[in-house]
């Protein structure tokens, strides 16, 4: 039966900081279109979000409002299984027997430690443990529940390969494969959502877009999207704009706007129609944005307003969740020799 098991494929996103639209088009979005193709787990990395000092209230909100996106976005509870990480006790304990085969070395050299340390701003009595271990909780999250597939961005490939190689060192030592070695998927259009600034869209920059904020609050963030001072009228050299626009318009609509850039006018083969400017190009950003998250947004508000639903939404999906991480807690304590 094992061969013909479909292949599963897993999320985690942490509850740090409001949705943005590159969360959207990078995360959300290609685990949805993943969804339909495979078996898919998602899940809240709330324990991970410890790492960094968190406000109480702070989590306990953004935790909510994370699980409200992502459902809102159309994550199906039936067909995923949708959980909290905190909800499945199986992951502590095998990051656990991971952390027993996972070498100093390679945590050491693990970007988020390597850069605090690099920058010098921190040194190690200010970098906590969880901080450290944070790829072999991220290994755990992922071999409990035999992953086949991460999605996952640039900055995340080198925690799977950490996943990767506890997972191998402990197959090594059990001389068996009891854990399955996950694949990393890279998504490379996904990695490059520009923000405000032309950079990487990241809650870091300050330079989102929330995703569910009001349309007035949208318009205005559009607004503030850096352009060059090309004069009215003349031809737009694609940028963040029109970037952003590729991300969400039809085929057809980027297909008219890259010929509006270009001839710098609102009709593109009349070249006596109104001229084509910024103005012009971030009203039809705002456009696409909203039609394409107009219904989502509605959802969101009306999820957020009843926690109690979205509590039992969780602990149903971590109900699931357990059933596997129990099989491969088992398997993996009993190889390596613990009385059960
Ligand atoms: N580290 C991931 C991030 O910062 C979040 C995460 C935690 C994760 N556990 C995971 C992602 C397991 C994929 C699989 O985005």
């Amino acid at each position: 039966m094992e061969n013909v098991r479909k292949k599963r494929v897993l999320t985690g996103v942490k509850p740090t900081g409001v949705p943005h639209i590159g969360n959207y088009l990078g995360a959300i979005r290609p685990a949805l279109e993943l969804s339909k193709e495979y078996e898919s787990f998602l899940f809240i990395a709330d324990l991970h979000a410890l790492t960094s000092r968190q406000d109480r209230a702070d989590l306990t909100e953004q935790t909510y409002c994370v699980a409200a996106t992502w459902l809102a976005c159309g994550v199906d509870p039936k067909r995923v299984v949708f959980y909290k990480q905190s909800d499945i006790p199986e992951i502590p304990m095998l990051a656990w027997l991971l952390s027993c085969f996972t070498p100093l070395g390679l945590l050491n050299r693990a970007h988020t430690i390597k850069e605090l340390r690099d920058n010098k701003q921190v040194d190690d009595e200010n970098i906590n443990h969880g901080l450290f271990a944070y790829p072999v909780l991220m290994a755990a999250d992922i071999l409990v529940f035999d992953t086949d597939i991460v999605p996952v961005g640039k900055d995340q490939k080198q925690h799977l390969e950490i996943a990767q190689e506890a997972a191998r060192k402990l197959n090594n030592a059990c001389g068996a494969e009891i854990l399955r070695i996950p694949e990393a998927r890279i998504d490379e259009a996904v990695m490059t959502v520009p923000g405000l600034d032309g950079r990487k869209m990241s809650k870091s920059y300050d330079n989102t877009i929330e995703l569910f904020s009001t349309d007035k609050h949208l318009e205005s963030r559009v607004k503030a999207i850096k352009t060059d001072s090309t004069t009215y009228g003349e031809p737009l050299k694609p940028e963040t704009v029109y970037e952003l626009y590729k991300l969400f318009a039809t085929p057809e609509q980027h297909d008219l706007l890259a010929k509006q850039y270009a001839s710098g006018r609102t009709a593109p083969e009349d070249a006596a129609s109104k001229p084509f400017g910024w103005g012009d190009a971030k009203k039809a950003l705002a456009t696409v944005i909203l039609e394409e998250l107009g219904p989502a947004r509605k959802e969101y508000t009306r999820l957020m307003e009843d926690k109690m639903h979205l509590r039992t939404l969780l602990a149903e999906g971590a109900g699931r969740a357990r059933v596997t991480a129990q099989e491969v807690l088992a398997r993996s304590l009993d190889a390596l020799g613990i009385v059960r």
